[in-house]
C-alpha cells in the first residue's frame, strides 16, 4: 500500500478579449509573420478592465472542481501560482477562497514566475503526503498583459493573461494496483540570473508594479538545457526513459523553445502538448492551461505518464512526473 496525491480534475479559462499579431502589427513595429516565426504565437487574451487574477482563477477552479466531480465545501488547501496579484496583499488564494465561498482550510500564493504551477504542484503533493490536507485546488492564474509595456516589442508580443487550475488530491493505492499520481518532482532555481528576465518594480523597490525587462536571446539560451536537466532527473528519479512518455506538457512559451526541449530529449513531435500558438505565454497558467486542453481533447487519459516541466524569472525551472 503506498499513498500518490492525483490530479482528479482540471480546467482553464481564458478572458474573452482576443488580441491578434494583425492587432498588434497596428500598435509597434511588428508583423504576424515575424511573431509567428520567433516564438509561434497567432493570439493572446487580455483580461477586462476591472477583471482581476482571482476572477480567471475563480473560472478555472470552477471547471476544475466540475471535471473532478467536487464542490468547494470538498477543498482544504488552495494554492495559486501567479506573479501578478490582485493586490500586493492579501494572497490571491484567499481571494479565491473567498469567492468560491470556502471558509475552512488554508489558502497561499506561491511566486515563482513562470515555473509557479509546477512548484506549486510538488509543494501540494507533499501538503497532501505529510497529511496537512486532503483536496487541494492548485491554480496557475496571470493577468501578466498588466506587467507589459506596450511600446516594447521584444516584450509585449510575447504574453497574455489566463488562468488554469487542477484538483488534487491523496489517494491510497493498493499493492498490485496500477501506479497513479505524482511519482517525481525535480525543482531548481539560480537567483544569480535573476536580471535575465525580471519586472522593473515592486512594493519594496519603486512602489509601483513595473514593467516586463528581458534579455531575449540569454533566456533563450538557457532555456532549453534548464528544461531538459529537470526532465531527466524526474526520469531518473522514477526509473524510466523518455521513451516511456505519453506526454510531454512543456511550458507554453515559445514554440522554438518547446521545439529544441522536445528535440534534445529525444521526444517526437506528436507526443508533444503545444497551445502557445493560441494564448502566448501566460507565466504560471501555461502549463495547467495546456494539460486542460489536452485532457478535455482526449489525448491524456488515464494511465498515460506525462510530464509537466516549465522555466522562467529567477531562473526557475521544475518538472514534475505524473501517471494520469
Ligand atoms: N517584431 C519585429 N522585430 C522584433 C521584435 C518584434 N516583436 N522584437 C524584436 N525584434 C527585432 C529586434 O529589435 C532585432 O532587430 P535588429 O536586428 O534590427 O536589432 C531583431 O528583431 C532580432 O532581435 P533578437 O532579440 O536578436 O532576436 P532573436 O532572434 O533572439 O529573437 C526572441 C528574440 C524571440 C525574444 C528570442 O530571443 C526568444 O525567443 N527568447 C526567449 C524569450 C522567451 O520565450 N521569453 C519568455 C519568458 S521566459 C520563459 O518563459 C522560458
Amino acid at each position: 500500500m503506498k499513498t500518490r496525491s492525483i490530479i482528479r480534475g482540471v480546467g482553464g479559462y481564458l478572458p474573452e478579449k482576443v488580441l491578434t499579431n494583425a492587432d498588434l502589427a497596428k500598435m509597434v513595429d511588428t508583423s504576424d509573420e515575424w511573431i509567428v516565426q520567433r516564438v509561434g504565437i497567432r493570439e493572446r487574451h487580455i483580461a477586462a478592465e476591472g477583471e482581476m487574477t482571482s476572477d480567471l482563477a475563480v473560472h478555472a477552479a470552477r471547471a476544475a472542481m466540475a471535471q473532478a466531480g467536487v464542490g468547494p465545501e470538498d477543498i482544504d488547501l488552495i494554492v495559486v501560482a501567479t506573479t501578478t496579484p490582485d493586490y500586493t496583499f492579501p494572497a490571491v488564494a484567499a481571494l479565491v477562497q473567498m469567492k468560491l465561498g470556502i471558509h475552512h482550510g488554508a489558502a497561499f500564493d506561491i511566486q515563482a514566475v513562470c515555473s509557479g504551477f509546477v512548484y506549486a504542484v510538488a509543494v501540494v503533493d507533499s501538503y497532501l503526503k505529510n497529511g496537512l490536507a486532503k483536496r487541494a485546488l492548485v491554480i496557475g492564474a496571470e493577468t501578466f498583459s498588466r506587467l507589459l509595456d506596450w511600446t516594447d516589442r521584444s516584450t509585449c508580443v510575447l504574453f497574455g493573461d489566463g488562468a488554469g487550475a487542477a484538483v488534487m488530491e491523496l489517494v491510497e493505492i493498493a499493492d498490485g494496483e496500477p501506479d497513479r499520481g505524482v511519482i517525481a518532482s525535480a525543482l531548481r532555481s539560480d537567483g544569480h540570473h535573476w536580471d535575465k528576465l525580471y519586472v522593473d518594480g515592486g512594493p519594496s523597490s519603486t512602489g509601483i508594479a513595473g514593467h516586463v525587462k528581458m534579455q531575449g536571446p540569454e533566456v533563450f539560451r538557457h532555456a532549453v538545457g534548464k528544461i531538459t536537466d529537470v526532465v531527466e532527473s524526474a526520469l531518473d528519479q522514477a526509473g524510466v526513459t523518455v521513451d516511456d512518455l505519453d506526454w510531454f506538457v512543456p511550458h507554453q512559451a515559445n514554440k522554438r523553445i518547446i521545439d529544441g526541449a522536445g528535440a534534445k530529449l529525444g521526444l517526437p513531435p506528436e507526443k508533444v502538448i503545444v497551445t502557445v500558438d493560441r494564448h502566448a505565454n501566460t507565466s504560471a497558467a501555461s502549463v495547467p492551461l495546456a494539460l486542460s486542453v489536452a485532457v478535455a481533447d482526449g489525448r491524456i487519459k488515464r494511465g498515460d505518464l506525462v510530464m509537466l516541466e516549465a522555466m522562467g524569472g529567477g531562473f526557475t525551472w521544475g518538472a514534475s512526473l505524473i501517471r494520469w
